[in-house]
């Protein structure tokens, strides 16, 4: 890399972010802190991130003559929405620095893309099968047995674009459901719980990773973060390991969310990794002296990595659809969360529309009964049921249901 390369962006320089969701929004939030201006590229004008960008420009992510507006406009150009075509990524990187690289979304906008990259890198994985065909499918059920998940390859999220198959009489259905072709097959993980890992790299090749967390879903959305993961110390660091590895191998200049799954027998196998800010790493804001936000924020402009310290436990809890927004009065009249909301006007069945932060003493996270306690309004009626099924981790329960 040149020297010219590797210099940091001055204060005043101007970081593009793609995407105008609530990930752009905090790391917008992140860049005026350090004194940068952020010019957003949204799909819409009343986007979250919109709202807190001193530039926007509107338009699709894929149209070549709003990329080019965009991308002359700013110093540096880094991504909240990941899925932009190769060739719009093509025409960004010839114009500015693109951080991360446009490879590395290439992989993980692309769930083959991307276990084969993470295959090839010696990287656990459940076992998983390409489907194109039904041939293949029929092929991939007698290789994994079942059940055993079928996903589509892009635009997945929120458990969107898969299906468990649990049975023969469900391969047709998943089948013809699932589009576009081909489609991945994976072994279905009896995972003991899911563990996530944010890990940044900057241009000098320093690597800073968060602690280790726990993520528990509901209908198939994030709902709570602990940090850090109450599992043991060398699953913890097994954890961080394996993220390291992958934004190693990756060669990323930026920030990289790795999803886990612990197995039951204390392994750890990959399912997914996004190159960017990620929705569970909201707890750094609160928890930490440099959040996620400002970590991607100074990989992008070059900066030094501080440490990922972390100065207290933490739990984040989404605020998901009408339901959770219902309950915005008595969330901010309670002493000790700490909200934060995305600017979303609508509050629709599933929406992510802010989340809340409790803080804990370091080495006081409590166990499950206590979180929700802790979460005030926002503690779930259901606890005591949750507790009697022994349901601490909920493993497979989402799929179940
Ligand atoms: N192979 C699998 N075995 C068991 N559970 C899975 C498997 N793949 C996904 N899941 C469950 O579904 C959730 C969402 O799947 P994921 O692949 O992360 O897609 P996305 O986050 O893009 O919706 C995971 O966090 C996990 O709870
Ligand atoms: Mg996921």
């Amino acid at each position: 890399m040149t020297a010219e390369a590797a210099r940091a962006l001055p204060p005043s320089s101007v970081i593009g972010i793609v995407g105008g969701g609530q990930l752009g929004r905090m790391s917008a939030m992140a860049a005026a802190r350090l004194g940068y201006r952020t010019h957003v590229l949204a799909d819409e004008p009343d986007a979250p991130a919109a709202q807190v960008a001193g530039a926007v420009t509107i338009g699709a992510y894929d149209d070549p003559a709003t990329l080019r507006r965009f991308a002359e406009a700013v110093d540096v150009v880094t991504f909240e929405f990941e899925n932009v075509s190769a060739d719009g990524l093509e025409l960004l990187a010839a114009l500015c620095p693109v951080r991360p690289a446009g490879a590395i979304l290439r992989i993980s906008q692309d769930r083959l893309a991307e276990k084969g990259f993470l295959a090839e890198a010696g990287i656990p994985l459940a076992p998983w099968h390409a489907v194109g065909t039904r041939a293949e499918l029929d092929r991939a059920a007698a290789a994994l047995g079942l059940p055993f998940v079928l996903k589509t390859t892009r635009l997945g999220y929120d458990g969107k674009g898969q299906r468990v198959v649990a049975a023969a009489s469900a391969l047709n259905p998943a089948f013809e459901a699932l589009a576009p072709r081909p489609l991945v097959a994976e072994g279905y993980v009896d995972f003991a719980c899911e563990l996530s890992v944010m890990v940044a790299r900057g241009l000098d090749g320093t690597i800073r990773a968060y602690d280790a967390v726990q993520n528990r879903h509901r209908h198939h959305i994030l709902d709570l973060t602990l940090a850090p993961a109450p599992v043991t110390p060398e699953i913890a660091e097994a954890a961080v390991a394996l993220a390291v590895r992958v934004a190693e191998a990756l060669s990323l200049v930026g920030l990289l969310g790795v999803e886990m799954f612990v197995t039951r027998d204390g392994s750890l196998l990959v399912n997914e990794i996004a190159p960017r800010p990620h929705n569970s790493g909201h707890w750094t804001l609160d928890a930490c002296p440099v959040s996620q936000f400002e970590m991607h924020v100074r990989a992008v402009a070059g900066l030094p990595l501080p440490p990922a310290t972390r100065h207290s436990d933490a739990v984040m809890r989404n605020l998901v659809g009408p339901d959770d927004m219902a309950l915005w009065p008595a969330i901010v009249a309670t002493p000790g969360l700490l909200p934060h909301l995305y600017g979303k006007r609508e509050a629709r069945s599933g929406r992510k529309m802010g989340h809340v932060n409790r803080l804990f003493p370091k080495g006081g996270l409590p166990g499950s009964f206590g979180i929700e306690a802790a979460l005030g309004p926002l503690a779930r009626r259901q606890v005591e049921q949750d507790l009697d099924t022994g349901a601490e981790s909920l493993p497979g329960d989402r799929t179940r249901t």
